[in-house]
């Protein structure tokens, strides 16, 4: 076929990884042969599974062939939480620890996390609905730095320890991105910290002010408590528009954020700032449904819509999967949002959802 072409790097990972990345990718398929342009799509192992065949969570082959490629859509890594012998290695040898290697490696320091309660989808949220409608937010967190990988660390019988770190220009550049994207957005910066406790989130907060001051003064900012964001987070999510944060608070945040839309399963991550973005839903691998046909595939579905947006300048074929998936939610949802449909029944749902020609100039389904 005719038109561009794309090198995905695919990593389905772990339990539901594989389900939810086999579903976006078939309707990938679909989408891409109507929009004209071609992915040359190339799995590779990670996580557990990577770790019981080559001895390690992100073996070497794996990071060179994302480092070669347009983009890299992921699936979900892990084992089951508790016992169990991926969860028995050292920490270097942690499937965990190979998703932060890959990170780390991509160099993609900026995750963002869209929470978006579509128009009609009010319903699926278990809140109110008067309370959940036109919830439209962002959280952007810092992805490479902060407690994930502070040094020292250490765990001896005696002794527990972790370093939270944050150096200048890792406050200043995802600061950057933050602004960037609320002047975008229109909308104001909430930063969320913990400084009446931590030194290292009065640095954050210092240099946040310090950004804004010197750059981004027509941008609205203000401050937050990490455990007063997260009740106002579910007290009134539309008065938040881009919140930064740091590692750790960002990734609870966007957890707890998942229930205003209704399901962790719906929430998608576009992690970038590096030389190749990365593409995954904000869940785990879910050992609990895997193999069930439960397992929702929007949160992978959107991350593609992320993917074809920013990473791959295909916009019309984004937004044609965006309103698809929104379609084939207000049909009937997938079964964590009370609906009726498993992981195929709903992908194919997508797919019937399609328009039938994806031009820059066609209609929207
Ligand atoms: P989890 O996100 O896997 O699951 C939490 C709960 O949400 C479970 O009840 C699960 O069934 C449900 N859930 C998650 N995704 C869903 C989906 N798409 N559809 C329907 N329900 C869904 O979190 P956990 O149980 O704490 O962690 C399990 C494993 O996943 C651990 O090994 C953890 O380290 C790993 N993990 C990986 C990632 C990642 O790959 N990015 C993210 C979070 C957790
Ligand atoms: C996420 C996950 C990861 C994180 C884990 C699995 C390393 O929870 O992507 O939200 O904490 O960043
Ligand atoms: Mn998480």
């Amino acid at each position: 076929m005719s038109g561009p072409r794309y090198r995905i790097a695919v990593l389905p990972g772990d339990f539901i990884g594989p389900e939810v990345i086999d579903a976006t990718l078939q309707v990938l398929e679909t989408l891409s042969a109507r929009a004209g342009f071609t992915l040359e799509l190339e799995r590779q192992p990670f996580g557990g599974s990577a770790l019981d065949a080559y001895g390690q969570p992100l073996p070497e082959a794996t990071k060179q062939a994302c480092l070669g490629s347009d983009a890299v859509l992921m699936g979900s890594v892990g084992g089951p939480v508790g016992d169990h012998p991926w969860n028995r290695v050292p920490r270097e040898l942690r499937v965990e620890s190979g998703l932060l290697g890959l990170r780390k490696h991509l160099g993609v320091y900026a995750n963002l996390r869209p929470v978006t309660v579509f128009a009609g989808l009010e319903h699926l949220s278990p809140l109110k609905a008067e309370v959940a409608s036109g919830t439209d937010l962002l959280i952007v967190r810092e992805l490479t730095g902060g407690i994930y990988f502070g040094k020292p660390s250490q765990n001896t019988p005696e002794r527990g320890l972790s370093t939270d770190v944050y150096e200048r220009f890792e406050v200043e550049r995802i600061a950057r991105v933050a602004f960037t994207a609320a002047r975008e957005r229109g909308g104001p910066v909430t930063s969320v910290d913990k400084a009446n406790v931590l030194d290292v989130s009065q640095f954050w907060r210092d240099v946040v002010v310090g950004v804004h001051r010197s750059e981004f003064a027509d941008v609205e900012l203000d401050h937050l408590y990490v455990d007063n964001a997260a009740m106002q987070l579910v007290r009134e999510p539309t008065r938040f528009d881009v919140i930064v944060t740091a590692n750790l608070f960002g990734d609870i945040l966007s957890d707890l954020a998942a229930v205003i839309p209704g399901s962790l399963g719906l929430l998608p991550s576009a992690s970038v700032g590096g030389s190749v973005s990365l593409f995954e839903p904000v869940h785990g691998s879910a050992p609990d449904i895997a193999g069930l046909d439960l397992a929702n595939p929007v949160g992978t579905m959107l991350s593609a819509v992320m993917m074809l947006r920013h990473g791959l300048g295909q916009p019309h074929a984004a937004t044609a999967l965006e309103a698809a998936v929104g379609h084939a939610l207000a049909e009937d949802p997938t079964v964590d949002l009370g609906g009726s449909r498993g992981t195929a029944a709903f992908t194919a749902a997508v797919i019937a959802a399609l328009p039938r020609s994806i031009a820059p100039d066609a209609a929207p389904a």
